[in-house]
């Protein structure tokens, strides 16, 4: 293991760059799981020490159901990350969840398929054997009150908790798949927080959400869902999210 940084932050849309992270050193290692989405950047931001991964890769190109989260969560592991902070751009199902608000959620429903998801899944270089993880509070309770701590002192007005049901994209969804993520108790929606959760978990790796509400889910906002909005909404919910990381 490294003397690095010990916190890993994993950007996600709209964070192909950290405004005022420095980074002094790219490390692009081989996995036993493949090719991570991009090389891990050490650096420094806000006079703080931390371990920088692009989801969708270098040019954001990777789309959510063909990153490879294992690879990703391994290499941090393998970096000496003991704590990831997740950025994550959502759609809002709840009413009450304005665009580019902050949301710290507390629960995951996957909706995903065909993603490689877990380490323990019988194959020779993986961590052994059989293992069940608990998942019953899938994010780290210790991180997620730092998190909103941080986003008080930063006069940040962040959602304590949401359900976050992640969905298989790259397409949106249709309205009445809304109201069905809707009725099963989510309250926002995105497509790249499983397999990465439970990743994580495995390699009891902290692991916790910082959530940017983009735009308002299919069917609750006027008309279709607008990427040209979306990217305003993602770059005010941006900044909030780094004053956030600033005050950690
Ligand atoms: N649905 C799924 N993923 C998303 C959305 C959405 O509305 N907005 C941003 N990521």
């Amino acid at each position: 293991m490294s003397g690095g940084p010990r916190t890993a932050i994993i950007g996600g849309s709209g964070f192909q760059r950290l405004p005022g992270f420095e980074a002094w050193r790219r490390e692009n290692k081989a996995t036993p799981f493949g090719e991570v989405s991009d090389a891990p950047a050490f650096g420094r931001l806000a006079g703080r020490d931390w371990v920088f991964l692009r989801r969708h890769g270098a040019e954001h190109r990777i789309p959510p159901h063909r990153i490879n989260y294992r690879a990703n969560i391994w290499a941090l592991k393998d970096a000496g990350v003991e704590r990831i902070i997740a950025f994550a751009a959502v759609g809002a199902i709840d009413a009450g969840l304005a665009v580019s608000r902050i949301v710290i959620p507390n629960q995951i429903i996957d909706y995903t398929w065909g993603r490689a998801h877990t380490f323990f899944d019988g194959q020779p270089g993986e961590p052994g054997g059989l293992k069940h993880i608990d998942f019953s509070r899938p994010y780290s309770e210790a991180l997620r009150g730092q998190i909103m701590a941080a986003a008080n002192q930063a006069g940040v007005h962040a959602a304590p908790a949401a359900v976050y049901a992640v969905t298989q994209g790259p397409r949106l969804e249709s309205a009445a798949e809304i109201d069905r993520l809707e009725r099963a108790g989510a309250d926002i929606v995105g497509m790249t927080g499983m397999p990465e959760a439970a990743l994580a978990r495995e390699l009891d790796i902290e692991y916790a959400t910082i959530a940017i509400v983009v735009n308002p889910a299919a069917g609750r906002g006027r008309g279709t869902i607008d990427m040209g909005e979306i990217a305003g909404h993602l770059e005010a919910g941006a900044g909030k999210a780094l004053a956030i990381i600033a005050n950690l």
